[in-house]
């Protein structure tokens, strides 16, 4: 295996990516596992060593949000029938479930959240681990807990840097804000949330000496290796994660559960593999969430509304000891100009289930509060809230002065409007009624930070011509395989059928996993820099320059001869491993993807409900490499912005730290009938600093700013601003006039 290494130090120029010679780049293709996933026969973690015998695990949480653990009794558990065991606190048990926190923590005997994994009973059935787990008793002394992040956001702190700094300031933001022809100050709270992906956590553990396999659900194989191994205080070397299908990760599955620390402890204890699934009340207790927000936004600017002051402070929670913080203030650094700024987060510890990253970790939450305010700003200003942002469009990034390497948000403002009718739209809310509604229109910005991760991926192009590309790069549902599939059959000019793709096992390459909207950028770098050494040695054989060379449909023409690959190779595989960095291109320029969203949303005068009736995102991620799987994770984002905006909340009780609302009956995700007609529209842009692709990420963009866009248009339609979400129709239904007296 030789290795092709590629830094991305220069904008990349035209590549076989832009000759479409094969013509799969981009296309829609369809996924191959979604006939196996809608058919049940994908084997996820759980569906492991089926056939064999395993034992079964079932986790004992707390039933108290703080305290310390005096004594735990599992004897009548373990005296029952089909018990094997019962894995106890102080088998040194640490659980890591954030991939930030590099050294998990002990849990031992403190109990610092209501759901905390205290022990697991271990059985022959998963039912009789269940039943026995009921026996279990667990005295604790409690504590006073913190359980409500209002009242303790007096007590927050700045956490120090983390994701992205804690604090970002440029000129005199108060001088600036006090002087100020206009100004607008608002406070927007946002509540806790649940990933929910549709696969519950689940890990089979099986030891083999002193080496453990797991089967995982997890989205970065390379870094949860590392997590289970310093959770077990063993050597990394020792772990084989195998992790091909995921159901859904959304972050929640970004670092392991206390599934694969149990079933791996559990596994040694019993002598036999274990299986340890969480029920879906575990998922929304024991494995992570996202903070709830407090954020106040500030905006001064002159009459014609250039701003001139802007500051965007949030306050979020956090288990006491771990400093992640939502990043709520990211996009503010960069979308919109203005000298003056503060983006401030701060942190305060809380008795409530740790916080995490989370379907575009700050974004997500952050621009409902900005947009929002960038709305309520316009109006005053008496702008049109398309107009306002752009005159607040900067020409560099506003922070570093970095130019940015593509911003196509105006476009995508533009072509938005038109395409939904942005003209049509009354400016003074409540004046368009059908019946008993009350109709209006939204919009917001998108903006969602680029990202990209070091990644290396194996292509081997054996003597039949056919390719296969392996890394431990994950699929959590967002098309890797797929996507892979088609840079590998674009680059080497195969059909697309001629080309596999291993993923999610830790013996591969090392990728970068799937998070923050890095994967198929970042994965998809490395494949192409494995293709190209690839069709170097090809080249090298023909004896000519590889930019001479075109391949197609398994043949390398080359002048006006054409060789069939298998002839080419004569018997003998190419392998090269591809390995990608990012370089001087990605640190010289400022990187997001934009685009716009535009809701119309109806609000009943009687009851308070909204019914969305059209949601449109534009959105520009560079290159699009499969139109289809792009266009489903915008499709996600939009319904996760649904969800944001009317229903999404996990509700703590203050008192206790109860998590009242833990399950899919009571956490209200949209379902299809909250759901109209989506429509999302992908602008054909490249970016040519952001990957030799020249794409950037995209799943995370639709969701960025979404919820706002409902919002606003809930607001357009009956002139009721609630700016604590969800916007449920209690909330909205107090600010509504009455029926007789409305327009
Ligand atoms: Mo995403 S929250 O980085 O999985």
């Amino acid at each position: 295996m030789t290795v092709h290494t590629m830094q991305l130090n220069e904008p990349i120029g035209e590549t076989r990516l832009d000759r479409d010679v094969q013509g799969v780049i981009g296309r829609p293709i369809d996924r191959f596992e979604g006939p196996l996933k809608v058919t049940g026969t994908a084997p996820y973690a759980y569906e492991n060593l089926k056939g064999e015998t395993v034992a079964y695990g079932y986790l004992v949480t707390s039933g108290v949000g703080a305290g310390r653990i005096r004594s735990v009794d599992a004897m009548p558990a373990l005296s029952m029938a089909g018990v094997l065991h019962v894995v106890m606190p102080e088998d040194g048990v640490r659980a890591a479930a954030d991939p930030s926190d590099k050294k998990p923590a002990a849990i031992k005997g403190e109990i610092t959240y209501f759901g905390q994994p205290v022990c697991m009973v271990v059985a022959e059935s998963f039912e009789v681990a269940r039943d026995a787990a009921k026996l279990v008793t667990v005295d604790v002394e409690e504590t006073d807990g913190k359980y409500d992040l209002l009242a303790e956001q007096p007590n927050a702190y700045d956490p120090g840097d983390n994701t992205i700094p804690s604090t970002v300031t440029k000129g005199d933001f108060d001088k600036a804000f006090a002087a100020a022809e206009v100004t607008f100050e608002a406070t927007y709270t946002t509540p806790s949330q649940s990933h929910s992906a549709m696969e519950p956590h689940a890990a089979v553990a099986r030891w083999d000496g002193d080496a453990l396999t797991l089967y995982g659900c997890y989205q970065l194989v390379s870094t949860n290796v590392q997590q289970i191994a310093a959770a077990l205080g063993i050597s990394p070397s020792k772990v084989h994660m195998v992790n091909p299908f995921i159901g859904g990760g959304f972050g929640g599955k970004l670092g392991i559960g206390p599934e694969s620390v149990f079933a791996a402890i559990a596994a040694k204890a019993t002598g036999r593999p274990v299986k340890v699934a969480l029920t879906r009340q575990q998922v929304y207790q024991t494995t992570s969430r996202r903070s709830d927000t407090i954020q106040r936004v500030r905006l001064g600017a002159t009459k014609d509304g250039r701003i001139t002051a802007m500051a965007h402070d949030t306050w979020t929670g956090n288990t006491k000891g771990d400093e992640f913080f939502e990043p709520a203030g990211i996009s503010s650094i960069f979308l919109y100009a203005g000298e003056n700024r503060q983006i401030t987060h701060r942190k305060a510890n809380v008795n409530i289930l740790l916080s995490s990253s989370m379907r575009a970790p700050g974004e997500a939450v952050g621009m409902l509060a900005t947009e929002n305010a960038m709305d309520e700003m316009a109006e005053k200003l008496g702008l049109d809230p398309i107009e306002f942002r752009k005159r607040n469009e900067p020409e560099v990034d506003p922070q570093e002065g970095l130019p940015f390497s593509s911003r196509k948000l105006v476009e995508c403002m533009d072509i938005g409007a038109r395409r939904f009718g942005w003209e049509k739209r009354n400016t003074r809310p409540g004046t368009r009624r059908e019946g008993e509604w009350l109709v209006g229109i939204g919009m917001s910005a998108a903006s969602r930070k680029n990202l990209l991760q070091e990644a290396k991926a194996d292509i081997t192009l054996s003597p039949d011509g056919r390719a296969t590309v392996s890394t431990d790069m994950t699929d959590i549902g967002t098309g890797t395989y797929t996507i892979l599939q088609q840079i590998t059959a674009e680059m080497l000019g195969l059909k697309i059928e001629n080309v596999s793709v291993q993923l999610g096992d830790s013996k591969l390459a090392q990728g970068p996993g799937s998070g923050g909207s890095w994967g198929a950028n970042s994965s998809g770098s490395a494949v192409f820099t494995a293709c190209e050494g690839i069709v170097e040695a090809i080249a090298k054989k023909l004896g000519v320059p590889a930019d001479d060379l075109t391949l197609k449909d398994g043949a390398a023409i080359a002048g006006n001869r054409q060789t069939p690959l298998s002839q080419v190779l004569a018997g003998e595989a190419i392998s090269v491993t591809g390995h990608f960095k990012p370089g001087k291109a990605f640190e010289e320029t400022h990187q997001a993807s934009y685009g716009a969203h535009f809701c119309e949303a109806a609000v009943n005068l009687v009851t308070g409900e909204t019914r969305i009736r059209r949601l449109l995102t534009v959105g520009a991620a560079g290159r699009i490499l499969n139109e289809k799987t792009a266009t489903s994770q915008c499709y996600g984002g939009q319904i996760f912005g649904i969800g944001t905006a009317l229903t999404e909340e996990l509700v703590i009780d203050t008192r206790t730290g109860l998590m009242v609302n833990h399950d899919l009956a009571e956490y209200h995700v949209p379902v299809n009938a909250d759901v109209p007609q989506l429509e999302v529209v992908l602008l054909d842009e490249r970016d040519p600093a952001a990957s030799p692709l020249a794409g950037r990420g995209i799943g995370e963009l639709a969701i960025s700013g979404v919820g706002a866009a409902v919002t606003n248009a809930i607001y357009n339609a009956c002139g009721v601003r609630v700016r604590d979400y969800p916007m449920t129709l209690d909330k909205v239904l107090k600010g509504l006039p009455a029926l007789d007296a409305a327009a």
